[in-house]
């Protein structure tokens, strides 16, 4: 498995190029899901506090080391702090909520979700909503700060390294400027029809490694999107990319003997960017990782490069959450400008 050396200062830190993604999977899925991972060789595994998988993820991970199959530090987990917890008072204990579930004493790298908060219910620590089912924007947060606390939990040894999900470039570089423990990752979404390469570029610039989410795009997502939250968005059910059916990308997997999902995840790795897919499906998590026996040839990585959509390739917008577009630190909004 190819590594990415990750810039932490005084460790060394890699993270395996493929990882698997968790969102959506209900935990009886998560637990198969996991063991087929495992073994067929990943050992870098994405999750979130507001997934809903870090108790299965947790669980099997301690079964996996008790039968004596591997070492926790042969693992790479990351974990999120939710949009509803996006202030330094509560990043130390939504990391210790996440840790308790994982069953771990730290993980490898704490990511801030997004960069936009919301008030918490604390009963079920989910975003508070308004009488209008608009979501209850938390003006109070302070992106400075709350990256300040998540520093802290690089000091107290409970993340070996702290990152960005979801930041824009000007939210990035302001960050950047004031880090005593710079960023060492950037999730975001990302694939052939949202190729992020001025994104990309600055975190070449900065030394952050940058992962790729929904880097299939995300097939299925819209209906997840319509029944939690009646959403159905600017991108219509009809219209949602299928990017995996794609002609050029069909074409390209009759060409490599590979499926269109290795195709597209061959095209990130093969730049050195981090992949997260996520399958329940055995055979598909086996392939998804199955991707460092050919290359891309510069002729077709140049196709596959001119499937770039730039920003009407978004998929996750999170407009979903009614109302986030008047946070101020909501990160898309060149996107609503040009509506
Ligand atoms: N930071 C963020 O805000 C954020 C947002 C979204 C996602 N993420 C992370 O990124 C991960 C990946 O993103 P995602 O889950 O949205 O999308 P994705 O990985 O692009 O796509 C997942 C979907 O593709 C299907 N699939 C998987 N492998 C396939 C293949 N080889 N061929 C055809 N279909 C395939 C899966 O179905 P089966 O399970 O049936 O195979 C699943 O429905 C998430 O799981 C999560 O960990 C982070």
């Amino acid at each position: 498995m190819r590594l990415i050396k990750l810039a932490t200062a005084n460790q060394i830190l890699e993270m395996p190029i493929v990882g698997l993604g968790s969102w959506r999977a209900q935990p009886e899925e998560m637990e198969k899901a996991l063991w087929a991972a495992l073994d067929a060789g990943y050992r870098h595994i994405d999750t979130a506090f507001n997934y809903n998988t870090e108790e299965t993820i947790g669980k099997v991970i301690k079964q996996w080391i008790s039968q004596g199959k591997g070492r926790r530090e042969d693992l790479f987990i990351t974990t999120k702090l939710p949009n509803c917890a996006n202030r330094a008072a509560d990043v130390g204990r939504f990391l210790k909520m996440s840790l308790d579930r994982l069953q771990l004493s730290h993980v490898d790298l704490y990511l801030i979700h997004m960069p936009f908060s919301f008030r918490c219910n604390e009963t079920n620590f989910s975003p508070l909503t308004n009488e209008d089912g608009s979501f209850s924007l938390d003006y109070s947060s302070d992106i400075i700060a709350t990256w300040q606390a998540m520093e802290q939990q690089v000091q107290k040894g409970l993340t070996k390294a702290i990152g960005l999900s979801n930041f824009n470039a000007e939210q990035i570089e302001k960050i950047y400027s004031c880090a005593e423990v710079k960023p060492a990752v950037l999730q975001v979404e990302l694939h052939a029809y949202l190729q992020q390469n001025d994104l990309r570029a600055l975190c070449k610039r900065l030394n952050i490694a940058v992962t790729a989410y929904a880097p299939l795009g995300s097939p299925g997502a819209n209906n997840h999107f319509s029944s939690k939250y009646n959403y159905s968005g600017i991108v219509s059910i009809h219209d949602f990319p299928d990017i995996l059916g794609h002609p050029v990308v069909k074409e390209m997997a009759e060409k490599y003997k590979k499926s269109p999902g290795q195709i597209l995840l061959r095209h990130l790795v093969q730049q050195d960017v981090i992949v997260i897919p996520k399958s329940s499906n055995p055979e598909r998590i086996k392939a998804n990782i199955d991707l460092f026996d050919f290359e891309l040839s510069q002729e077709d990585m140049g196709k596959l490069n001119g499937l770039d959509r730039g920003e009407n390739g978004r998929i996750f917008d999170f407009l979903f959450f009614k109302g986030v577009e008047k946070h101020p630190e909501y990160p898309f909004k060149q996107r609503i400008d040009g509506w």
